[in-house]
């Protein structure tokens, strides 16, 4: 059975909450995989899972002639908001399921997935769809979460609801992100696919927050990828969870400015 973060409905409504909650973090990630390859003005960009469009407003805005596509209406309608909101003339957007691309072999110079592909219930299936739209020689950026223990958001979760809730049992089954996983899983997976030069790198992202307890409130509504988990938990214990979260927060916070880190791999490839 396919789980929230599998389903457009899961990712649809919380959309905007995603944007606020999320994306400051997923940009991150976004900015470098666009440095790393190199895009030139005018070149053809694809982005498959784009979510509220961290990655195709920047290649955007850097002159990329871009088509965003994600399975989940909500995410594109937020997408089409802030495209008319910038002005942006040079994004396109499609509602598209990234395991079975509406496109053309070899059409696009450069493709990227960013955290998106991870969700996929054939993660394989997602990275060939990849390369095959791109021309020969084309570009592809593919993140996935690096080492779990430098994921803090998750390893807070855990902490918080072991203290607040110790009788809970957490759930053994690896979540549905974590089944590509690293640098080398990515480095694998990208190269099975058929990739050429495949290299890999690690970046720390900072979320950086004004309020833990708001975006305590945000995190509880708006990751799919965790809706089983809250559902399990209840609604009371879910409450003095996020008590025990926003202090860990709080006590771990350097310079006045709460934030939580994790790690990302980004590899780079050619088709
Ligand atoms: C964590 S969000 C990442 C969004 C965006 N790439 C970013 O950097 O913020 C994951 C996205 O994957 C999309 N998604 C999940 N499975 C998908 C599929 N099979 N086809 C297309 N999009 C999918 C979701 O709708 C969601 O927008």
């Amino acid at each position: 059975m396919l789980s929230p973060d599998q389903v457009p409905q899961g990712w649809s409504d919380i959309a905007t909450v995603y944007e606020k909650a999320f994306e400051k973090l997923t940009s991150q990630f976004s900015r470098e995989a666009l440095g790393q390859l190199g895009l030139e003005p005018d070149e053809s960009v694809l982005d498959v899972a784009a979510g509220t469009g961290s990655f195709s407003i920047a290649a955007a805005r850097a002159g990329g002639d871009v088509l965003a596509t994600d399975f989940a209406p909500g995410m594109i309608k937020r997408l089409q908001h802030r495209i008319a909101e910038e002005g942006l003339e040079n994004i396109r957007t499609q509602i598209m399921d990234g395991q079975n691309l509406e496109i053309e072999d070899a059409s696009y110079d450069v493709a990227a997935s960013i955290v998106g592909v991870i969700f996929f219930p054939d993660i394989a299936k997602g990275l060939s769809e990849l390369k095959r739209v791109l021309k020969p020689g084309g570009r592809c950026a593919v993140v996935c979460w690096g080492e779990m223990e430098k994921f803090e958001m998750m390893a807070y979760l855990k902490k918080s609801i072991a203290t607040a809730v110790p009788e809970f049992e957490m759930p053994t089954q690896l979540p549905v992100w974590a089944r590509l996983l690293g640098h080398e899983q990515l480095e694998q997976m990208m190269n099975e696919a058929g990739f050429k030069n495949v290299k890999v790198t690690n970046k720390i992202g900072k979320l950086e927050m004004e309020s833990p307890q708001g975006f305590w409130n945000d995190f509880t509504c708006s990751a799919p990828p965790l809706a089983k988990l809250f559902e399990a938990l209840g609604e009371e214990n879910t409450r003095i969870t996020g008590e025990v979260f926003t202090e860990l927060v709080m006590s771990n916070c350097k310079n006045g400015v709460p934030c939580l880190t994790s790690e990302a791999c980004i590899g780079i490839g050619e088709a």
